[in-house]
């Protein structure tokens, strides 16, 4: 059965290795979308991968764009019928995060209900909002197999976090993509995870790590 991956923000790094991973991981009749919000950047990507088996097709997604998006998933539904894994790898946050994130810059943060350290705050955001999803969709993902997760890689020795944090010992972006790649193609049914935050970092025990479940 041909199987069908998608990669948003797969023009550099974490999300590259993940669409490099999946390429070369799956069949010569398995399709993988290396997206990204940038044609240019999207096209430069393409002709870095190397060692594919898979179909890799570029093409532009701007995810901050909703009908771009919804777009996207008709033509994929045209073309495929559906989508078996989704890496949700871009970092763009939503307007209330953006928010934060102006008041931080113009020095206002303090006195307000934001902190001024934007990381943690954000990643909150990206949790919670995919426990929201989970919520919502729990009962039928579960009866058709499908699962929706957070994953929390841990530090990525990557230009999105040289800036603000000490990389000494932090992995390349390769290396973790590898039990993300594990657990979208080997372990994607189980219900466990559903909804959940999966800590995939270098240190955690375990094959998956630890895990966060949904309440
Ligand atoms: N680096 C770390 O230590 C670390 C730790 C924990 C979690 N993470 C998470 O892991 C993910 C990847 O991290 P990274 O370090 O590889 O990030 P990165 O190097 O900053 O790359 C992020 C990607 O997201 C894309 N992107 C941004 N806005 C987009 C939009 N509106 N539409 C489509 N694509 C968009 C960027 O595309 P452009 O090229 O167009 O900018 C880029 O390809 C992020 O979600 C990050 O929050 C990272």
């Amino acid at each position: 059965m041909t199987r069908i991956s998608i990669v948003t923000g797969a023009t550099r790094n974490l999300g590259f290795s993940l669409a490099q991973g999946l390429a070369r991981r799956l069949d010569e009749d398995d399709v993988v979308y290396l997206t990204g919000r940038d044609s240019g950047r999207v096209d430069q990507s393409m002709r870095l991968l190397s060692g594919h088996r898979a179909n890799v097709r570029g093409e532009v997604l701007d995810v901050s764009d909703r009908e771009a998006v919804e777009r996207f998933a008709g033509a994929i539904a045209d073309r495929h019928g559906g989508v078996d894994i989704v890496f949700s790898n871009h970092y763009a946050v939503d307007r209330a995060v953006c928010a934060w994130r102006d008041i931080v810059r113009q020095g206002l943060a303090a006195g307000q209900a934001w902190p001024e350290w934007i990381n943690i705050p954000s990643k909150i955001g990206q949790v919670a909002a995919v426990r929201v999803l989970a919520q919502q969709r729990r009962a039928e993902d579960l009866r058709r197999g499908i699962l929706i997760a957070a994953i929390s890689p841990g530090l990525i020795d990557t230009g999105a976090s040289r800036q603000w944090l000490d990389m000494t010992g932090a992995p390349p972006p390769d290396e973790v993509a590898i039990p993300l790649l594990d657990l979208a193609l080997e372990a994607a049914s189980d219900a466990a995870f559903y909804g959940g935050l999966i800590n995939l970092g270098r240190g955690e025990p375990g094959r998956f790590r630890t895990l966060v479940p949904w309440i």
